[in-house]
């Protein structure tokens, strides 16, 4: 049995984190949530009232900022330096911008050469835009999760219900599929299948469905 990296990519609110973190656990690998990372560079320029658009600026404050996940059960923190960031990077304000900074050639480059660093030992569930295209090429494990905009819209909203956020449905499909646009459309790693990934569907499928799929792939190639 071998160590194996899996890399989980598709659109917004597809299911990636939740999917992937019950996959890691299963196998006892570690989870990274690439997200989380570019959200946390979003929120640090937020609250210095960064020019999002200031690209020089926002790179160097990737590299300056030390971003670290704490394990935790059912949620995983995310941390800067010593401030939880866990649920602010999760607020509508950093959501409705992280497309901006994600799209800085500068800022990939820090956040790429971090996640490979977390990876570089296998036993990895990593999930994201660009993990099985430019992150971790050569994952043994690729799959790319997908589910139609309406679905992936109820699903956010049923989440943001829970937290107490009151944004109507069809604000939030418009919101994600703008996001895709821009994940899509950008010059640097835009968020596409891997030649050699595995197309998952989830729109009709519960969370234990898409997990045993992924679990059967990774068993095979251990
Ligand atoms: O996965 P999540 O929706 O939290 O990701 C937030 C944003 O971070 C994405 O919309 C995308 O702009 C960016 N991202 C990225 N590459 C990754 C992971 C996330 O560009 N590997």
């Amino acid at each position: 049995v071998s160590a194996l990296q899996v890399a989980i990519d598709g659109p917004a609110s597809a299911g990636k984190s939740t999917v992937a973190k019950l996959v890691a656990k299963q196998f006892n690998y570690i989870y990274c949530d690439t997200g989380a990372m570019y959200r946390a560079i979003t929120y640090a320029a937020l609250q210095q009232h960064m020019d999002l658009t200031d690209d020089i600026a926002v790179a160097q404050l990737a590299k300056q900022t030390k971003i670290i996940f704490q394990p935790g059960d059912p949620v995983q923190r995310v941390l800067i330096g010593t401030q939880d960031i866990t649920e602010a990077i999760r607020q509508p304000e950093v959501t409705n911008n992280v497309s901006t900074v994600a799209a800085i050639a500068a800022v990939r480059e820090e956040l790429v050469r971090q996640q490979r660093e977390i990876a570089s030992h296998g036993g990895i569930v990593m999930d994201g835009r660009d993990i099985g295209t430019t992150v971790l090429p050569a994952a043994e494990v690729k799959i790319f999760l997908v589910a139609s905009a309406h679905e992936r819209a109820v699903r956010r909203y049923k989440e943001n219900v829970l937290k107490g956020i009151d944004t109507p449905l069809n604000q939030l499909q418009e919101e994600i599929e703008l996001r895709d646009k821009k994940d899509s459309t950008r010059k640097v790693s835009p968020l596409t299948q891997a030649s050699d990934a595995q197309k998952l569907d989830t729109t009709s499928l519960s969370i234990e469905q898409v997990v045993e799929k992924i679990s059967d792939v990774i068993t095979k190639k251990q």
